[in-house]
């Protein structure tokens, strides 16, 4: 049996500010607690914030691949509990305009230089910049699954319609998971996402899966102020117990990928049909 399956996943939106990084910092801190090894990148290359998110100032990041032809395994950095092994995060630098959209080739360089690191891990995280960017586009493209992150505003709704649309235009992908933030309720949540499929399954064919809600909760904006993961801050919180239902889901499809002998690299080649 297969057992060094790496599972990739990159969470998108199509409008900012929605939680994608909190939530692709906490998934991942919940799927180590969980006993996973996890690798985070943050791929939110002009204007990252994991490093923020976490209280941390990296020496090295994300942009040195390209700018310096440095190895990834130089610039982890070690982020889970304090003696804990397995849950490390490639930082990336905030407002080097050299390095903001990647073409085609350099995803490429950067697909080749990561995979091997990825490898070690059960599964590797992708935080993507907002918007339908041909960077955020080609890095959604690479990855197993994408966690398309909405609210239950309008505007969250249709930009991540239209996120998912020139995804399925330019690269042929129908696959995606809807996490509704910022709910009210796990109801609000539900009905946010049975408006969203509709108009998916009416307009472009195919109908996004449903990973979960997370619901809107002051202790997301405290932990950020404390600049540590939610998840450890108040881990009984609504939001926590959010985040670790789908932190489970994720456990749970690596396993059924396991299962079925799935074989692939972490991040696979993604070649548009249209020029990005
Ligand atoms: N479930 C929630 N409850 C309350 N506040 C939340 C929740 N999720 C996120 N927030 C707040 O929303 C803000 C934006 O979160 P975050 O930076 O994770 O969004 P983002 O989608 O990564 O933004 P960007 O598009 O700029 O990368 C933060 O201040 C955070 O405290
Ligand atoms: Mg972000």
């Amino acid at each position: 049996m297969n057992t060094n399956l790496t599972v990739s996943f990159s969470v998108l939106s199509g409008k900012g500010g929605v939680g994608k990084s909190n939530l692709a910092l906490n998934l991942c801190y919940g799927l180590h607690q969980m006993g996973h090894t996890v690798l985070l990148v943050d791929s939110d290359l002009g204007l990252a914030n994991l490093d923020v998110l976490l209280g941390i100032s990296p020496g090295n990041d994300l942009q040195d691949i390209f700018m310096e032809n440095r190895d990834p395994a130089d610039i982890l950095i070690s982020i889970g509990p304090a003696g804990s092994e397995g849950f490390d995060l490639l930082p990336a630098n905030s407002g080097v305009t050299a390095v903001i959209d990647l073409d085609q080739e350099a995803h490429a360089l950067l697909r080749e230089k990561l995979n091997p690191l990825a490898e070690r891990y059960d599964f590797l995280a992708l935080d993507i910049g907002a918007g339908i960017s041909p960077s955020a586009l080609g890095f959604g493209a690479m990855t197993a699954l994408r966690l398309v992150v909405v609210t239950p505003e309008p505007t969250s709704l249709t930009d991540s319609y239209a996120l998912m649309k020139v995804l399925s235009t330019t690269y042929g992908i129908d696959d995606f998971s809807i996490l509704v933030n910022q709910a009210d309720s796990p109801a609000e949540a539900k009905r946010t996402y049975a408006r969203l499929s509709a108009v998916c399954q009416r307009f472009l064919g195919f109908t996004p899966e449903y990973l979960g809600g997370i619901r809107l909760d002051g202790a997301v904006p405290e932990a950020v102020r404390k600049q540590r993961p939610f998840l450890q801050v108040n881990p009984k919180s609504p939001a926590a117990l959010d985040c670790m239902q789908i932190a489970a889901s994720l456990h749970t499809t690596r396993g059924t990928l396991l299962a079925n002998e799935a074989v692939s690299v972490p991040l696979r080649a993604s070649i548009p049909s249209r020029k990005e």
